[in-house]
């Protein structure tokens, strides 16, 4: 039975275009797994959108003398291309700009008013010197004071996990501009969490499948809950949808109590899309259905703590649910990311310290950024890119394994034989290399169900490492002009093999599966392929989104069984590989002109 898989991204900030850092971090770990469950034939709804309201959109804008909108227009744009030429399939990658988005969010606030999971109270809130905008916590550094870090955030410590208030803080300084904040009173809504201590404490300790890092960290973060604020003095976001504070120009809700929403109001922007404006019930009202989220370390209390309190206040209440179903699903999984520093240091735009992924596009593949991201990136640890790491494996991994596998036996058996020959009998030695290599599907099956991304590339490795190897001993080129007949079933036998190996590469290099699949003969998609699209909304209103069809695919979970006499096509190399005197010198003097040091 197809299983419903709800796949979750973070919705990236319209304040730039994205860095490696971010895509590794979420976007191609996401993709893998959205593809590798439409391969097995679950139904899969894949759903993010650029997040673009709050205080980090605005200081960009500010700096580059736009409108907030403007600004937002100009990276939603930029953003969602990068995506796209990245192959990041997703259903339906939005906006939190949208009409729907807004009438959602609205929904949602005023649903926890009424269910008395709001508290308004008058606190302490912190302004800039110059401006007298409001400071968000997040740009407010100083000395935590209760483990002593010296670059504590306003809103929380990184070092010990404890949620902060800004004016807490030990020395308090504007990550803006340096100054001492102002701190004065000001009114605000605030989510009442530790209404939801213990149901999400009895939640989190039964999800012995998340990763550790994951699990502590979320289980450390509601042993302290409080009220958090969910409004802000700020004139860019979702305004209140309450009597005196709708029409006021300086109250908005929190950027991050807008995005995390998204992830619901994405699917309801899905349904109306594809004509059946309820199909949204069947992803988030369904018990059975799994959802998987997708980020960064930095964001794993908003979706294990914050997201899953919003979604247990609301229940099926509100207009939206309408009082209807079963209560919004919980996430199945949080699938947190570590972070990627680049050349020993943290990525930063205003160092230079950065790749953009459309500059990178510009001179490399997005099949050879995939594979060094899930094969190095950081799934586990902080894990380091380096020009030279980045070259050595497109190189000895990628080119020089499942590239050279492809390349070769593709080469030979078009040559020799322009399809797939008819094999003879064959050796036990055959047999159990067909077999080892079609055993692939249960072990990368089982790595990728998990997450465990490395795990599964390596076995891919591995595996195309065996059949290289059995190329190796078995010479077809030399063989055929000895003995046609047994270089036709050696190279069925590698023909076979590639041709597995390509259906479970398909997650991690989409592109290259594609052009092997045609090489091989076959007709049609193995791995549909996101596209943008302009959609239009109720009031008139349009804006462009990625979506694609990706269920006309044909390719399956499982042996393709490659049909003997198949006419093949005349392959070219998959992949590029890399000089690596050129690229790292070339590399590192672009960084080194653009500021980094
Ligand atoms: N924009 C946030 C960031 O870049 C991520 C938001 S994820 C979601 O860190 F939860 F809001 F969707
Ligand atoms: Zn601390």
């Amino acid at each position: 039975m197809a299983e419903r898989i709800f796949v979750a991204v973070a919705w990236p900030y319209t304040n730039g275009p994205r860095h490696l850092g971010h895509v590794a971090g979420f976007g191609v770990p996401a993709d893998v797994f959205a593809r590798y469950h439409r391969l097995v034939g679950n139904d899969v709804l894949m759903v993010s959108g650029t997040d673009e309201h709050g205080t980090p959109n605005l200081i960009q804008a500010d700096a580059e003398g736009l409108t907030p909108k403007e600004a937002v227009d100009k990276y939603s744009r930029i953003i969602s291309e990068d995506l796209r030429a990245l192959g990041l399939s997703y259903d339906l990658f939005t906006r939190t700009t949208t009409r729907n988005h807004c009438v959602v969010v609205q929904d949602v606030f005023k649903t926890l008013y009424d269910k008395g999971h709001l508290i308004k109270k008058t606190a302490m809130g912190a302004f800039q010197a110059a401006t007298g905008r409001t400071l968000p916590d997040r740009y407010i550094e100083g000395t935590c004071p209760i483990c002593g870090f010296p670059s504590a955030r306003g809103d929380q410590c990184d070092n010990c996990g404890n949620q902060l208030d800004p004016d807490q803080l030990i020395d308090p300084r504007s990550k803006i501009d340096g100054s001492k904040p102002i701190f004065k009173q000001t009114e605000h809504f605030y989510l009442d969490l530790p209404a939801f201590a213990e149901p999400l404490a009895r939640w989190i300790s039964e999800q012995s499948h998340w990763r550790p890092n994951v699990r502590n960290f979320s289980l450390n973060y509601i042993a302290n809950l409080k009220p958090r604020a969910i409004t802000r003095d700020i004139d860019w976001g979702v305004p209140i949808p309450l009597p005196g504070w709708q029409d006021r120009p300086d109250k908005r809700m929190y950027v991050w109590f807008d995005a995390v929403i998204g992830y619901f109001s994405a699917a309801v922007e899905w349904a109306g899309m594809v004509g059946r404006p309820d199909a949204w019930r069947e992803w988030w009202q369904d018990p059975k259905s799994r959802h998987f989220y997708f980020m960064g370390k930095d964001n794993i209390v908003f979706h294990t703590t914050i997201w899953p309190a919003i979604l247990l206040g609301y229940g099926n209440g509100g207009k939206i649910a309408g009082g209807k179903g079963e209560p919004l699903q919980l996430p199945y999984n949080v699938v947190s990311s570590e972070f990627l520093t680049m050349e020993g240091r943290r990525f930063s735009t205003s160092r230079g310290v950065v790749i953009y992924v459309n500059d990178f596009l510009s001179r490399y593949d997005a099949d050879a950024l995939r594979f060094y991201l899930m094969l190095a990136g950081p799934e586990t640890q902080d894990t380091d890119f380096t020009w030279a790491d980045f070259v050595r494996r497109n190189n000895d991994e990628l080119v020089a394994t499942w590239g050279n596998l492809a390349h070769r036996t593709l080469v030979n058996a078009h040559r020799r034989f322009g399809e797939v020959p008819r094999p003879g009998t064959l050796t036990p030695n055959d047999e159990s290399l067909i077999q080892t290599v079609e055993s692939g599907f249960a072990k990368v099956g089982e790595h990728l169900e998990a997450a465990r991304f490395r795990a599964a590339l390596q076995e891919l490795l591995h595996l195309s490492a065996l059949v290289n190897q059995y190329l190796t001993e078995n010479e077809p080129w030399k063989l055929i002009a000895t003995d046609r007949d047994r270089a036709g079933t050696v190279l069925y036998v590698a023909l076979r093999s590639v041709d597995s190996l390509k259906v479970m590469f398909a997650p991690f290099l989409p592109f290259s599966s594609q052009k092997l699949h045609e090489y091989l003969g076959y007709e049609g998609t193995v791995a549909g392929e996101p596209e943008r699209r302009t959609v239009r909304e109720s009031d008139g209103s349009t804006h462009d989104v990625l979506t694609g069809d990706y269920t006309k695919s044909v390719g399956s979970w499982a042996p393709p069984g490659l049909p003997v006499g198949q006419k093949l096509r005349a392959p070219e190399p998959l992949f590029k590989k890399l000089d690596p005197a050129v690229v790292v010198a070339e590399e590192l003097r672009r960084m080194e002109q653009s500021g980094g040091k």
